[in-house]
């Protein structure tokens, strides 16, 4: 009876440099391949009404790779969530912690400053104001 043909080393080896690992929360990181986030939002995007944001408060905005706050004095600041290391978008939010899923690095989402690398670049800082009861950041929303 025949056996099933034995794998060459070679075969094997190139097989698991192919496979995909799983569950370890690696992601394709290149900016500018398809469906990577923009660095920055290309058009002002409405981060939801003013009122719901308190003093002190951070709010991030996955589908536009936004975090928003407003500091004790009211004064509002937005970033791009885009990581500055490699593109990754950041979907995490501890706290006052943006957490890259990608490599790790860490960023404080009041003053896109980074708190653990391996990015060593702060985030993009959005322009931001209040429009008609509505917080508005990116390009063109006049501040
Ligand atoms: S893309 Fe590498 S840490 Fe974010």
């Amino acid at each position: 009876m025949p056996g099933r043909p034995v794998p060459s080393r070679r075969a094997v080896l190139r097989s698991a440099a192919l496979t995909p690992v799983a569950g370890l929360g690696l992601a394709a990181c290149s900016p500018g391949d398809d469906g990577a986030a923009p660095a920055r939002p290309t058009a002002p995007v409405d981060l939801g009404a003013d009122g719901a944001l308190a003093q002190g408060e951070t709010s991030l905005h996955r589908d536009q790779n936004v975090v928003v706050s407003r500091d004790a004095d009211g004064v509002l600041k937005a970033f791009s969530t885009v990581c500055t290391h490699a593109g990754c978008p950041i979907g995490e939010l501890e706290g006052t912690r943006l957490v890259c899923p990608c490599h790790g690095s860490e960023f404080d989402a009041r003053t896109g400053e980074v708190l653990r690398a391996p990015a060593t670049a702060p985030l993009i800082g959005l322009p931001v104001e209040v429009k008609q009861g509505r917080i508005i950041a990116g390009p063109g929303s006049g501040v």
